[in-house]
């Protein structure tokens, strides 16, 4: 039983500054996406056989020749990106091979640090029979819905509300049925299934699954870094 890794890297990163495509920034002298394949690989329960990574156009070359110290036996696809996040999700789907995998995790590069306890949740979850699965953590703030005109509409109980992380975990079957229908405004794969009336599970995620997005989860990776590297 194999997985097979979809990650989309192709995201320009506009909310954290700078010139260099978010998954290419650098935290402890290694690329975001580097330190998320590195975290993927050390889930040995996960059994990957294969990497897909979307990245933006034009630099599968170089970005592949970059991973490919970290990925070992594990085969390594690079495609270009879309658009938007599942435009990549998509391009990167159609590579991953079909035979022999029964599961595909869907990976932000922009969660490069997340523990492999997590990992090994979300598949263990998809070989026990899931079709959809997706790490979750507790909300601390109050969310509400808001209206366009800036008017609340409500607020859900805080209890009802968790936040989603990835990897999110998938039977092939149910990840390619999600992707062949209109996939416009999608922030995340499960809700795609949902979509479909597919059943998404939560396994427990992690605080450090956090997404770099804002200049300062850049501090933050650093810290949880140094913190690692003395442990
Ligand atoms: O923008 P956001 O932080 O939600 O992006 C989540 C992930 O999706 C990132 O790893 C980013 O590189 C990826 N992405 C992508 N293609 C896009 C936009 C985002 O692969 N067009």
């Amino acid at each position: 039983m194999s997985s097979a890794v979809v990650i989309p890297a192709a995201g320009l990163g506009l909310r954290l500054g700078g010139e260099t495509p978010k998954a290419f920034r650098e935290v402890g002298g290694e690329s975001l996406l580097v330190h998320a394949v590195r975290g993927l690989k050390a889930a040995t329960a996960a059994d990957l056989v294969c990497f897909v990574i979307a990245v933006p156009p034009g630099t599968e070359e170089a970005v592949g020749k970059e991973l490919e110290p970290y990925v070992g036996d594990v085969q390594l696809l690079v495609v270009p990106g879309g658009a938007e996040r599942p435009d990549s999700v998509r391009a990167a789907l159609e590579v991953v091979p079909v035979d022999g995998i029964d599961c595909i995790l869907v990976h932000d590069a922009a969660r490069a640090f997340v523990p492999v306890e997590v990992i090994e949740r979300v598949v263990d979850a998809v070989r026990a029979g899931a079709q959809a699965v997706v790490p979750v953590v507790p909300v601390t703030d109050t969310i509400k819905r808001v209206a366009p005109s800036g008017e609340v509409v409500d607020t859900p109980a805080r209890s009802t509300l968790v936040a989603v992380q990835t990897p999110q975990g998938f039977s092939p079957e149910a990840l390619r049925r999600a992707h062949a229908v209109e996939v416009l405004g999608a922030t995340d794969d499960a809700m795609l299934c949902e979509r479909l009336g597919i059943t998404v599970m939560t396994v427990e995620g992690s605080a450090d699954a956090f997404k770099v997005t804002r200049p300062q989860d850049l501090l933050l990776a650093e810290a949880l870094l140094a913190e690692r590297r003395l442990a």
